[in-house]
């Protein structure tokens, strides 16, 4: 049986020429004969279509696409395979997808590598992948390039798809801040990975609500004061410790905060 960097080579995918196929191998190996359902955003010549309808037998494959593809002149006329013509970003053709399909296991986009489109199919389509199942971007170094929504001015503060990535591992420790006015994010609790390869981001959905050990509801000062009043039975004297002293602390800390933000225009 020939591995998927052999399959995507024969039909010279550029997944083969970017060395994406090594990183896919490693994730998907243990996929291979299972009945997945595989979305990839971007068809164009339908070249990695035809390398995950080899790969992935079982598996139906479904590309997407701005474009028209004509299915018998790119040969993709395959029973696993299927073709819609659509945009990543269009919020109506992607639901018609998911109400064809329901969910997904692997999405991966590889479509236009603009920030918008990029951003914007994964909140349409991340409510859609199964647990345990992976979102994949490609080409991310559009990130740090202007002409697709990129700033490779400022790598840090910048609204780029690479920062959106990077924000959402703070995700996978939302328990953990220690902020009494936390604000819930909608990929809180959903997301259990998220990993950074040359040009290439994978996040895996899945279950991951543990409890912090050193915060609850996101507050320091309140799970140190239960534990030791309860532990001591004190709660005078902790009341004043945590609850008053060490709330000031983190009120004076956010305010300089919030102030440094402002002055920084960090919204
Ligand atoms: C890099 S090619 C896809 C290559 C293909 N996945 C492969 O590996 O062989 C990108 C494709 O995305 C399509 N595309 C561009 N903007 C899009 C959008 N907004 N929605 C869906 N597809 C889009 C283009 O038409 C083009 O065919």
């Amino acid at each position: 049986m020939k591995n998927l960097t052999s399959i995507a080579e024969y039909y010279k995918t550029d997944k083969y020429e970017h060395g994406y196929t090594k990183t896919y191998e490693k994730y998907f190996d243990n996929l291979r004969e299972k009945k997945l359902q595989i979305l990839e955003i971007g068809v164009a010549d339908g070249k990695s279509l035809l390398t995950w309808s080899d790969y992935f037998k079982n598996s139906t494959i479904i590309g997407i696409d701005i474009h028209k593809i004509n299915l018998i002149e790119k040969n993709l006329v395959r029973t696993n395979i299927k073709v819609h013509q659509g945009s990543q970003s269009d919020e109506n053709f992607i639901k018609e997808i998911v109400n064809k399909y329901g969910n997904f296991d692997i999405i991966i986009d590889d479509g236009s590598h603009l920030k918008k489109d990029v951003i914007k199919s994964f909140h349409l389509l991340f409510p859609y992948l199964n647990n345990e199942g992976l979102y994949v971007v490609e080409d991310m170094q559009t990130s740090y390039n202007h002409f697709f929504g990129g700033n490779p001015f400022d790598l840090k503060y910048s609204n780029s798809h690479m920062n959106f990535f990077k924000h959402l591992t703070d995700r996978l420790n939302y328990q953990e801040i220690a902020n009494p006015f936390y604000v819930a994010n909608k990929y809180d609790a959903k997301i259990t990975n998220v990993s950074f390869y040359h040009n290439l981001v994978f996040v895996r959905k899945g279950v991951n609500d543990k409890l912090s050990k050193e915060v609850i509801n996101h507050s320091y000062e309140d799970m140190k004061f239960i534990e030791k009043s309860s532990r001591t039975g004190n709660s005078f004297r902790y009341y004043l410790k945590y609850k008053i002293s060490y709330k000031i602390f983190t009120l004076v800390f956010l305010i300089f905060t919030m102030i440094k933000r402002i002055l920084l225009l960090r919204f």
